[in-house]
């Protein structure tokens, strides 16, 4: 192809029709018609046409063009085709073939309707608009409802590579990316409606074009089928093992579970309840199989301590139908009746057969003078916790009637255990394996805790990103601490935190970026 600038120029201000030159009627007017699609014929067919009426009509593309004229393309087609020719002048205009007909049945240009501009995909309607969103996940109501799912699953698989491979940096930028596409109100139809939005960086629009252009992306493919991705998935599948620890078996030449079984590696405890839960913790838990926990989990925290509340928090309190684990906060109305709580809990549900795996942490927070005010509270949480896995029974097909008893029941199915050396392999086992996380918060760091850990990760990591650059707060899961006024801010609900850092309410259904 000649560059733009190097083409001949055909002079304005008068046209050649065979028959000597015609002086044109609309001096501002250049037009000319893209062939593609349009075909050589009717393209030579329409141009004299328009000169016959008196319009200028070029016969090549060149600076002087005003409007471009084509039949049956794309906005996107048209603005290819020109970066292709090098690029027009910036305000030329697309028209349809629509606006020439009318303009030439009318004997002068007629005014550019919104049917005479080039629609972005083919029989769409109306223009497209621009996406806007705002640039922080904690400004956004990100609902469960993606219109762009093979967008975001793709930037995901990036950010889920990058984590894995110890680049946190590049895994946020790809979690942020794919935050903004979940947040858009319907599915993105051409690449210029997301001029504009926030964090879409290089990488990631490269990602989003290699899709649009080509169906998918080389980046993502390739990823998903590299030994390295999948061993990393395979080993960090095991509870217990995280990025660094199955890096280092991968260079130790262990990919797979097999692998690691033969190689003699020490396990840790929560990598052996881990291997031996493998299948179980790998599929996903459903909202029945939460809320059969919750019910078991209410039962313990109100044997051993009335008045003890929990609440569901994580994935499903943000309204997701499966998770990975089951999140629960525990509090106690009165502060200081909390304490010691978390013992006995695991006590009572280990006593009835419930726990498959546990360790607790104790809380740290209060004994550690490093959280007090001066020093921006940390982002790991210091809350008393259990990591466990519970041994769920299995919830038969329960009647209407006896499903409000499923503690019942389950206490039943787990007395009548007779295990087998391999409780994984035995074909007719009625229990599953299921992660659990507990913690326990006093009711005056409740909210916190509450907000903390309804997640998602990336709407948390936004909260304190917000907090931080734009109020100059620090945002934990115990407290909120304002680094102007040096005091912490009080709160007792989800709303009041929100407000102290000046954002609109985003319930949890809302936070799912
Ligand atoms: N969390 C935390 N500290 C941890 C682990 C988790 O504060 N060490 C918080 C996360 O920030 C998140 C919440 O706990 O807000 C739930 O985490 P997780 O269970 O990992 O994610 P979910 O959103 O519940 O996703 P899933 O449904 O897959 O479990
Ligand atoms: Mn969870
Ligand atoms: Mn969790």
């Amino acid at each position: 192809m000649v560059p733009l600038k190097r083409r001949k120029l055909v002079p304005t201000g008068a046209v050649n029709t065979g028959t000597g030159p015609v002086r044109t009627k609309f001096p501002h007017v250049v037009l000319f018609l893209l062939e593609r699609k349009m075909g050589t014929s009717r393209r030579a067919f329409l141009s004299q046409l328009g000169r016959r009426k008196g319009f200028q009509v070029e016969q090549v593309l060149s600076e002087s063009v005003t409007h471009i004229i084509s039949e049956s393309n794309t906005r996107e087609e048209v603005t290819a085709w020109l970066d292709f020719q090098g690029g027009g002048q910036a305000d030329v205009l697309l028209l349809d073939i629509s606006w020439y007909t009318d303009s030439i049945r009318a004997g002068h240009p007629v005014d550019i309707l919104d049917r005479h501009r080039l629609q972005d995909l083919q029989g769409s309607g109306p223009e497209v608009a621009v996406f806007s969103v705002p640039s922080y996940a904690c400004q956004r109501r990100t609902t469960l409802e993606n219109h762009n799912t093979v967008l975001t699953d793709a930037l995901s698989l990036l950010a889920e590579n990058a984590e894995l491979s110890d680049e946190d940096g590049r895994g946020v930028a790809f979690r942020r990316a794919a935050a903004v596409l979940k947040a858009l109100p319907s599915a993105v139809m051409s690449i210029s409606q997301l001029s504009g939005l926030p964090c879409l960086g290089e990488h990631s629009l490269r990602v989003i074009k290699d899709i649009w252009e080509n169906g998918a992306s080389s980046e993502v493919e390739s990823t998903k089928v590299s030994e390295r991705f999948k061993a990393l998935k395979v080993l960090t599948g095991i509870f217990g093992v995280g990025a660094k620890t199955a890096d280092r078996w991968i260079r130790e030449g262990i990919h797979d579970l097999h692998q690691l079984q033969n190689s003699g590696q020490t396990l840790n405890r929560a990598q052996q309840a881990g291997l031996q839960h493998y299948d179980d913790i790998n599929q996903p838990v459903t909202k029945a199989e939460a809320c059969a926990i919750e019910e078991i989990v209410e039962k313990a925290v109100s044997s051993v301590l009335p008045g003890a509340q929990i609440i569901l928090t994580g994935g499903f309190r943000r309204g997701k139908q499966t998770g990975h684990d089951v999140d629960f906060l525990i509090t106690h109305p009165e502060e200081g009746r909390e304490v010691g709580l978390m013992p006995k809990v695991v006590s009572w549900l280990e006593a009835q057969g419930f726990l498959l795996y546990q360790k607790t942490t104790r809380n740290s927070y209060l004994e550690s003078k490093a959280d007090g005010p001066g020093r921006p509270p940390s982002n790991m949480d210091r809350f008393e916790r259990c990591l466990s896995i519970f041994k769920l029974p299995k919830m038969e097909k329960q009647g209407a009637k006896d499903s409000q008893n499923v503690t019942e029941n389950c206490l039943q199915a787990n007395q009548k255990s007779d295990e087998p050396e391999c409780p994984e392999a035995a074909p007719d086992r009625r229990w599953r394996a299921v992660r659990v996380d507990l913690v326990v918060s006093p009711i005056s760091q409740f909210a916190f805790a509450l907000l903390g850990w309804t997640g998602s990760k990336l709407f948390e990591r936004e909260l304190r990103r917000w907090a931080r650059y734009e109020k100059g707060m620090s945002l934990s899961s115990h407290a909120l601490y304002d680094n102007n006024q040096r005091k912490y801010l009080r709160a007792s609900s989800e709303e009041e935190i929100f407000a102290h850092l000046g954002l609109e309410f985003i319930p949890p259904s809302e936070r799912n970026a």
